[in-house]
């Protein structure tokens, strides 16, 4: 099996440094150490309401990565356009509610079409950005973004991360789903809620070529560093595709 790339998300270091309004810790030195420790990739989500990592991040880390920026972001005018002129390797494209605690579901493709979500996926890849839609492993949402023309889908894994007894079903449901967005031709990444110990049987679903891990990661480095906590889900996930 090929081996999966693990995207480190850093938006909690920038959490505890806002907790202060201060200039530690930093983001930037976050992702060099997950750099370190083995990550493919450094993802952050330029919120609206800025409560974890600012536009002044996004500049130094899209500059400074020596593997490639992710940038998650919901359609709006001003954060489009930022991405559009600093060109990150990939965006990834999110719903957003301003009094949620973090992404809580995929984007709707089914309902009313948002006519601002095709004018930006336009203006993205005329900027050459590589875009992903985060999307519930839904067959019919998946069929809506392949749809609108993008290279990639990244499946929202919390339904299976909530663990308990719908775990299997929704275990089965994201298996589904990423064969599906592969036969469409999609590239497959997912994340949300994967921790070290729920990580293993999504690193082994062969389509799901990127996972894209934040808050446990994060909370490990509490203890360990985070070169150590990368380091460490890095192996998990190259374990489970041995
Ligand atoms: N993928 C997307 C699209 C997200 O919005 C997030 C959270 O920012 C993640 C992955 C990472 O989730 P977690 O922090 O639970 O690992």
């Amino acid at each position: 099996m090929r081996l999966q790339r693990l995207y480190v998300n850093v938006d909690h270091v920038a959490t505890v440094r806002e907790a202060r309004r201060t200039d530690e810790p930093s983001p930037l030195e976050a992702a060099r150490e997950a750099e370190a420790g083995g990550a493919d990739g450094i993802t952050i989500h330029l919120r609206e309401d800025r409560r974890h990592i600012q536009d002044a991040d996004v500049h130094a880390i899209a500059a400074a990565v020596n593997t490639v920026c992710n940038l998650e972001l919901a359609v709006r005018e001003d954060i489009v356009t930022l991405a559009c002129a600093l060109k990150p390797y990939q965006v990834t494209v999110v719903p957003e509610r301003r009094d949620e605690l973090t992404t809580e579901g995929g984007l709707d493709l089914l309902g009313r079409r948002d006519p601002s979500l095709r004018a930006s996926l336009r203006r993205l890849d005329e900027a050459g950005i590589h875009v992903a839609l985060f999307v519930d492993p839904d067959l019919a949402t998946i069929d809506a973004a392949k749809d609108l023309g993008v290279p990639a889908v990244e499946l929202h894994t919390g339904r299976y991360a909530g663990g308990g007894r719908d775990s299997d079903a929704a275990f089965d449901e994201l298996r589904r789903a990423a064969g599906h967005a592969a036969d469409l031709g999609l590239a497959v990444h997912a994340g949300h809620g994967l921790t070290y110990e729920n990580v293993g049987p999504v690193a082994r679903i062969e389509e799901i070529e990127e996972l894209n891990i934040g808050h446990s990661i994060v909370s490990a480095s509490l203890f360990v560093g985070i070169r150590s906590a990368t380091a460490r889900m890095r192996a998990l996930m190259s374990a489970a595709r041995a």
